[in-house]
């Protein structure tokens, strides 16, 4: 065959397949459609989480319409790689692609999504780089690859775009830019094709149920897990560990699980996963005595073995090339590696005691990590196995409580796509406080859970506003594995302290609720205000500060923008503002409707910006219009299976208003037999205008621990 028709023939076969590729999507689930561009990876970031959707929660979402134009999306292979593209709309705005940790907005920036430690700069590299956005039109992309994929954002600019950027000229045109406009988000993964999916809305926040639901929905933590946490200094023995709980309790502050770090074994990085018998001699007996007081341990691990260890020998040879610390890699995608190594973990911790673990250093940094010319025994790619390196350890290592009927609730440094019913929070090494919250707002886009933990601060007053943080977040945590901080170190705020740490536990009926509502539903229980019904983004100054940027002096300066990164939805119904050290007021953006003071029931403000003066004890918090918000006692501890608690319903506003509270026995999974109850809680206007509060009848066989029930009108007392 002649060059020149051969050469037409392959072209002609490579526009058909795109074209092809085009037309083939496939609805997998309610408002969920997948299409296969080429050959893609046989492992990608699904079957490294192997979970199945929640059929039953997708199938209760309005029924959705395919969100975009399809000839507008282009999916091709080129030589070696795959490119994906899809239109942005000119008002549109995006929002995920990973834990981000500075920026909310993500059109505008280029990414390449890749597993690692932040490092302080919003480019891909985080601990979720999970490659999920969604859009303020109401639709969600996934693209299913285990891959570092790089990103472009709305960033370039191409001949045939239907919406080209106009050509100006620099030398006398102010309009000039160094940023065109430009109409698509385009990807590049480096593989020969890819699995895409797209999620319909009508809302983002529909588009973000349906991903997390189509992952597995969000995990239900233990009740224990969503108490107060202590991680102790990393070389503590038994009694050091029991006379910080002592301590706890007699100063009267909540605590449910203690985190034992490094130290508790023989030997650590790379780790021998052996109890070190000086500082634990009797690791069961220890853990007996913490369960007798309600407490828990939690076991830091990081996944390298140490030559030392008892597996060592049988797992050498399904261990990577390179080592860690002089450990090796277990290759966790390989049934054999797993079953070693977890029948360690399972006969030396969970049977002796353990509840949950810490799971470390599973996403960077470079130094330390193997590099991308690794080479696994599954015959799995380096960079496939950086990817989801921290998905498979979450995935194997709850198989072990689950094996138990026993819910465990832990840490992690890595996730990434599919993880998000995995029961785990992230964490990192990075330390800014305002950092924390921005990634508290991406979390949510993202399904994973983020903590903003506390570990020490330089004054009394940056630890009480981290500690006030720590309450309103997925796991109230202090980790004093270096600093050996107390919640009471700080004795001039230790009042304050502790009285938020009990506010966090007052609070438990409303975490717990929603968080069976992520895991029902996949409403992310921490999120963005983009997210918010009546949040316009028109009280978001989006647009370049100029008279920050001098164009003039670099006409290339990256676009300053102001977005709302400081501030969350916390629940169906609260608004939390954190304060900073150093701050004594700041600014709120209230969606519209009417928001009152979580604290007092007065009304603040409606649909604008108001500033708040708190004072050093409170973090402002508001509630919507309506809102109702189950609060119990102050307790020490999370109820326990079986225990009654007292529940006083919160109501705030005007409005009348529902609210779905979720129970059950609050540590297994038989609430997957049937085991759980939703009960009513109505707030109704009578006749003569006042309101009043009702809560369902409790179902016949269903769990029921509510003991005395009383209702507080906030607002309308
Ligand atoms: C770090 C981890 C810290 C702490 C420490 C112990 O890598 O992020 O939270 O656990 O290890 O050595």
């Amino acid at each position: 065959m002649p060059r020149k028709i051969l050469l037409g023939f392959i072209v002609g076969f490579l526009i058909s397949a795109t074209l092809s590729a085009q037309q083939a999507w496939e609805e997998v689930a309610p408002g969920i459609w997948k299409t296969i561009v080429g050959n893609p990876d046989d492992f990608n970031l699904l079957t490294a989480a192997g979970v199945s959707p929640k059929l039953d929660g997708l199938k209760k979402m309005p029924a959705g319409v395919f969100p975009l134009d399809p000839s507008q999306i282009v999916l091709e292979v080129t030589e070696n790689q795959t490119q994906l593209r899809f239109p942005l709309q000119r008002d549109e705005q995006l929002f995920g692609f990973g834990l981000n940790f500075k920026t909310v907005h993500q059109r505008g920036r280029i990414l390449r999504l890749h597993v690692d430690h932040y490092g302080d700069g919003d480019n891909g590299r985080t601990h979720a780089p999970v490659p999920f956005y969604v859009s303020s039109a109401g639709y969600g992309v996934f693209v299913n690859a285990a891959r570092y994929i790089d990103v472009y954002a709305g960033t370039g600019s191409r001949k045939d775009s239907p919406n080209p950027p106009e050509a100006r000229d620099r030398n006398t045109d102010n309009a000039w830019t160094s940023r065109p406009y430009s109409d698509a988000v385009e990807m590049r993964i480096p593989a020969q094709g890819a699995e895409v999916y797209l999620f319909a809305g009508p809302t983002s926040l529909d588009a973000v149920r349906r991903y997390n639901l189509f992952t597995g929905g969000g995990p239900l933590p233990p009740r224990w897990g969503l108490g107060f946490t202590q991680r102790v200094h990393r070389l503590f023995t038994d009694d050091q560990v029991r006379e910080e709980v002592r301590e706890f309790e007699q100063r009267g502050f909540p605590l449910d699980f203690v985190g034992l770090e490094p130290g508790w074994q023989s030997k650590s990085y790379p780790n021998t996963f052996v109890w070190d018998s000086g500082r634990f001699p009797d690791p069961e007996g220890f853990m007996a005595d913490m369960m007798d007081k309600g407490i828990r341990i939690n076991l830091w691990v990081n996944p390298f073995v140490s030559p030392d260890s008892p597996i060592y020998k049988d797992i050498l040879p399904l261990t990577g090339s390179h080592t860690v610390w002089a450990g090796v890699v277990p290759d966790f995608t390989l049934p054999a590696a797993q079953e070693i190594f977890w029948k360690l973990f399972e006969s030396e911790h969970i049977a002796k005691g353990v509840s949950g673990y810490k799971v470390d250093e599973v996403d960077g940094y470079d130094q330390w990590l193997w590099p991308d010319v690794a080479r696994f025994p599954s015959g799995i790619s380096a960079e496939q196995i950086r990817q989801t390196y921290g998905l498979l350890v979450q995935k194997q290592s709850a198989a072990l409580f689950r094996n138990k009927n026993q819910r465990t609730y832990g840490l992690v440094r890595a996730s990434n796509g599919g993880g998000t019913s995995f029961p785990y929070v992230i964490y990192n090494d990075y330390y800014n406080h305002r950092d924390f919250i921005t990634a508290l707002i991406n979390s949510g886009y993202a399904g994973v859970l983020w903590t903003p933990e506390a570990r020490a601060s330089k004054t009394a007053e940056e630890w009480l506003r981290r500690m006030q943080t720590v309450v309103f977040s997925p796991m109230a945590m202090i980790n004093a594995w270096a600093s050996g901080t107390k919640p009471w170190s700080y004795p001039e705020v230790e009042e304050e302290v502790k009285s938020m740490a009990l506010l966090r536990m007052q609070m438990m009926p409303y975490w717990y609720s929603e968080f069976a509502k992520y895991h029902a539903d996949g409403t992310p229980p921490f999120r963005g205000m983009n997210l918010e019904e009546g949040f316009s983004s028109s009280n978001q100054q989006l647009t370049i500060a100029d008279e920050e940027a001098d164009l003039e002096a670099n006409p290339y300066a990256e676009a300053i923008r102001k977005e709302v990164k400081d501030q969350y939805m916390a629940g169906e119904y609260l608004l939390v503002a954190p304060m900073f050290e150093g701050e004594t007021t700041r600014s709120v953006v209230l969606p519209s409707g009417k928001w009152f003071d979580f604290y007092t029931g007065e009304l603040v403000g409606e649909g604008e910006v108001i500033s708040v003066t708190p004072g050093l004890e409170r973090i402002p918090v508001f509630v919507k219009d309506g809102g109702i918000i189950p609060m119990t006692e102050a307790r020490l501890h999370a109820p326990a299976k079986g225990e009654k608690y007292n529940l006083e319903i919160r109501h705030y506003g005007e409005k009348p208003g529902n609210y779905l509270l979720y129970d059950d026995d609050g540590e297994s999974f038989d609430y997957e037999k049937g085991d759980y109850s939703w009960r009513k809680l109505s707030v109704s206007d009578q006749r003569n205008g006042k309101l009043t509060g009702s809560v369902s009848k409790a179902e016949k066989d269903k769990p029921d621990n509510l003991d005395q029930i009383t209702w507080r009108f906030m607002t309308n007392q």
